[in-house]
């Protein structure tokens, strides 16, 4: 069975969706641990709640020490794949070249439109029609590795910015699930992977 390490650095809700999708057999895997940036990250309170093995990268003590020790917890525990679901830090193109098609993002925009921190607002903003969820591999830029998949999410007329980001992390929560069903059964990679 596909063992993976989830990331993140706030609330996380696609944590929970994955557990959940893994609990109830829609996805075959194994979460081998969920690691954060930040001690504070109600993510990982949670993903303790839920009964899983967490553990905070230190960080504090500078990238290097961060994904030193992130890199010794897949080893110890058996991960196979990276999964980021809200993780702030950026990884450094070293440890993205060894773990290489093996780390996947979920953005909520339709890449390559709307990149960086703050993708819904940004669409909203801008007054697009359509927007959505992109879950993609991670290469060494900021939301351009191969996309695998994506949903689009229609900006309804005058709909406001919280119900916007209520719907798109509903899609984040389906999509992200399907995606790695399909990546772990060595199904749903492009020729670019
Ligand atoms: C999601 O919108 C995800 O697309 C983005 O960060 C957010 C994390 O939300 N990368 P959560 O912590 O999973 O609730």
């Amino acid at each position: 069975m596909t063992s993976f390490a989830i990331l993140l650095s706030g609330r996380g809700s696609n944590m929970e969706a994955l557990a959940e999708a893994v609990q109830s057999k829609k996805l075959s895997g194994r979460i081998a641990f969920v690691a954060s940036d930040n001690p504070e990250a109600a993510g990982l309170r949670r993903a303790a709640e839920l009964g899983l093995r967490t553990a905070v990268l230190p960080y504090a003590e500078g990238k290097k020490r961060g994904e030193e020790e992130l890199r010794e917890l897949c080893r110890l525990h058996g991960a196979e794949w990276i999964i980021l679901a809200g993780f702030l830090s950026i990884l450094s193109p070293e440890f993205v070249r060894s773990f290489r098609s093996r780390i996947v993002n979920i953005h909520p925009s339709l890449l390559p439109s709307f990149p960086g921190k703050h993708g819904i607002e940004d669409a909203w903003r801008r007054g697009v029609k359509i927007t959505g969820v992109t879950v993609h591999l991670v290469d060494e830029g900021v939301d351009t590795g191969p996309i695998l998949a994506q949903q689009a999410v229609e900006i309804l007329p005058g709909e406001t910015l919280e119900s916007l980001e209520e719907r798109i992390h509903r899609a984040e929560h389906s999509l992200y699930g399907k995606t790695l069903s399909l990546l772990f059964a060595g199904k749903g990679l492009t020729e670019r992977c």
